[in-house]
């Protein structure tokens, strides 16, 4: 069996300085395989971006180690997880960070060009189509729907085939409808890429179709949530 694509043990991590410093993870541990969907819930404050983060190699952790794809990132230098995080996890937010004088063609092609890709503009078009977009990749952020803005976010992220994908409330600013057509976009590609898909909601309908769900409180990951994979690989 090929190694689990997200290995995180004891990790802990403060952020802030002095009397604002607030220890955000207390000891979490989750692993995760490959194609898995984790719905990761819990209450506003209990430290679900700030978990995303430690994934996509962000934030640095004060103690505990964080395997991504089967390498340690703790003692990798600043540019060493840039290139990591480049080529293995793409991300996701709730508001879209869309670069707004930028064409969707260009927020999905300049950041894959730059990663050093040639063919980055074909290669963003292909990525754009299979987000049907195909006929808005010369629209400006601002002359997208919210929807349409998603999908242009999720071609970028999808552009340079990462192992995982993490989501920040990737619905939180659509309606219900547009929110389920970009649900239904993310599981797929999921699918399609055997790609691990780590999303947080406040949706439980949301987070019931992940195959796997990790509720937090106060910077600990709650025991006694179902988990059927983990029992599965146990
Ligand atoms: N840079 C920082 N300095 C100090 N405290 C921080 C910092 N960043 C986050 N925190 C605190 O860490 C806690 C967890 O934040 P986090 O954003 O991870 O929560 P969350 O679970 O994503 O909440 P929400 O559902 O509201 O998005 C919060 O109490 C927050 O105030
Ligand atoms: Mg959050």
């Amino acid at each position: 069996m090929t190694e689990p694509v997200i290995q995180l043990d004891q990790v802990s991590l403060t952020l802030g300085q002095g009397a604002s410093s607030v220890h955000v993870l207390k000891g979490i541990s989750l692993t995760a395989e490959y194609g898995e969907t984790i719905g990761i819930v819990g209450p506003s404050g209990s430290g679900k971006s700030t978990l995303l983060m430690v994934l996509a190699g962000l934030e640095r952790v004060d103690s505990g180690t964080v395997r991504i794809a089967g390498n340690l990132l703790n003692d990798r230098s600043e540019d060493e997880v840039a290139a990591f995080r480049g080529r293995n996890v793409g991300i996701v937010f709730q508001s879209f960070h869309l670069i707004p004088n930028m064409t969707a063609l260009e927020n999905v092609a300049v950041p894959l060009e730059l990663a050093g890709k040639a063919d980055a503009f074909a290669a963003a078009e292909r990525e754009l189509a299979a987000v049907g977009l195909a006929d808005r990749v010369t629209h400006y952020p601002s002359e997208l729907s919210g929807g349409e803005q998603q999908r242009v976010a999720i071609a970028r992220a999808l552009a340079p085939s990462p192992k995982i994908l993490i989501a920040d409330e990737p619905t939180g600013n659509l309606d219900q409808s547009t929110g389920r057509q970009i649900a239904d976009l993310l599981f797929a590609k999921a699918r399609e890429r055997t790609m691990t898909l780590v999303l947080v909601t406040h949706d439980p309908t949301l987070a019931d179709r992940c195959s796997r769900q990790v509720a937090m409180r106060s910077g600990r990951i709650e025991a006694g949530v179902s988990s059927p994979s983990l029992a599965a690989s146990a």
